[in-house]
């Protein structure tokens, strides 16, 4: 499916501007610069159907992606949070509809939670986690650019990264790791997307 029709549907940068709830949704979220929008192109074969940028604060408005011909689901990817460069009002902004998204949609089967193999959690993500644990849809929790640390420190980031999550309701206990770069733990990841929008 991930290898068939992906298209780039709508930028939403208000809440008025949602598609219809027509399709089951899988939402990207996480701190800016953590590879969303790369996650999202490496899951689909795309070099850059999401854009992607060093600088953080690239994505700005709700990207919708439909994927499957005819569409089966869509893949949401969002501006990223924890961005301090960005002015307030503009932060604000993108927490809101980000937020409010995440709370409401009815449609969004899954939220995937990256996190930075380099960094692990930090307190916005615990923030988010905790928020996403009072909806109703449960999440994954995805470390990325794995290929930019070793090894043995993977390891132990993953082990506190599990450890953590276990105090999480709404977080699926399986931690993934992955490399949009090296294409690591992607087809795991997709399967796991698959079958949480046929869920
Ligand atoms: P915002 O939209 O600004 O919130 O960022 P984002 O989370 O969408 O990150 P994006 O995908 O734009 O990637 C940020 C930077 O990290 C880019 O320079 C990417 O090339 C790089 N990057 C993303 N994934 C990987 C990875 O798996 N490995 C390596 N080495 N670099 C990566
Ligand atoms: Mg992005």
């Amino acid at each position: 499916l991930f290898s068939g029709r992906v298209e780039f549907l709508l930028s939403a940068p208000q809440l008025k501007f949602l598609p219809a709830g027509d399709f089951p949704e899988v939402a990207f979220c996480g701190r800016s610069n953590v590879g969303k929008s790369s996650l999202l192109n490496a899951l689909t074969g795309r070099r850059a159907i999401a854009r992607t940028s060093v600088t953080p604060g690239r994505t700005q408005e709700l990207n919708f992606f439909e994927v499957g011909e005819p569409t089966q689901f869509r893949l949401v990817d969002m501006p990223g949070y924890g961005f301090a460069k960005a002015p307030v009002k503009v932060v604000e902004k993108w927490r809101a509809l980000v937020r409010t998204f995440l709370k409401g949609r009815a449609v969004l089967k899954r939220t995937l939670v990256l996190v930075d193999s380099r960094h692990g959690l930090k307190d916005v993500d615990r923030e988010m986690m905790k928020m996403l644990d009072e909806t109703a849809v449960g999440y994954r929790v995805v470390l990325t650019k794995a290929d930019k640390i070793k090894a043995s420190e993977l390891e132990a980031v993953a082990q506190a990264v599990s450890e953590e999550m276990r105090r999480h309701p709404a977080a699926h206990p399986q931690l993934h790791l992955t490399s949009s770069e090296k294409g690591l733990g992607l087809d795991e990841l997709r399967a796991a997307v698959l079958a949480d929008v046929r869920s």
